[in-house]
């Protein structure tokens, strides 16, 4: 049974296995979470994005699917990346939000990683609601196969909707 824990604080600097980033279909970096991996981790990291996107990836990640590279020079082991779903007010895309957390940790586990860093998938440039996200992300969590989960919030809103009682 996995630990739970929130953290208000920088994705980037957590010392965990793996940290997971909200990445974009091209795995070729962004902006928020994506960006400042990119930037924490180095070139590294977007060099095996590039052979991804070479090879198995060559589409692109889809939504809701999950792959890990180095942490090139963050303190985690791996990054997992995995694809948003945007927000919609018209059609229901939870499902794709609790796999990205779902295949997050399952990449996570088959990699040996034991603990995990998660920031708010989907809440900033996606604009998903922070209230149902952090609902969708603690549901997608439980019985999780690793010691520690802990959700990373850049800001005390995102926080206090995750970390609520
Ligand atoms: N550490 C933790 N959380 C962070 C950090 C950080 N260093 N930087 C931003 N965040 C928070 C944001 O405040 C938000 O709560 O991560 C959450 C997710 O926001 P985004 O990074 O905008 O991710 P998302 O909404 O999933 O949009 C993904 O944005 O950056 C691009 O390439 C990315 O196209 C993709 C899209």
């Amino acid at each position: 049974m996995a630990t739970i824990e929130y953290v208000l604080g920088d994705i980037t600097e957590q010392e965990v296995d793996v940290i997971v980033n909200a990445a974009n279909s091209s795995l070729l970096g962004g902006g928020g979470v994506d960006g400042a991996i990119h930037r924490k981790g180095g070139p590294e990291i977007l060099a095996e994005c590039r052979k991804l996107r070479a090879g198995h990836y060559g589409g692109g990640l889809k939504t809701g699917q999950a792959v890990a590279t180095t942490a090139g020079r963050l303190r985690a082991r791996w990054v997992v990346h995995t694809v948003g779903p945007v927000w919609s007010a018209t059609e229901d895309r939870s499902n794709l939000l609790a796999d990205c957390h779902r295949n997050s940790l399952r990449v996570a586990a088959d990699l040996g990683a034991t603990t995990i860093a998660f920031p708010a998938i989907s809440t900033g440039i996606y604009r998903w609601p922070v209230e149902d996200a952090a609902e969708i992300a603690h549901a997608a969590v439980e019985d999780a196969p690793l010691d520690l989960i802990r959700f990373v919030l850049f800001d005390q809103a995102t926080y206090n909707a995750f970390a609520r009682p």
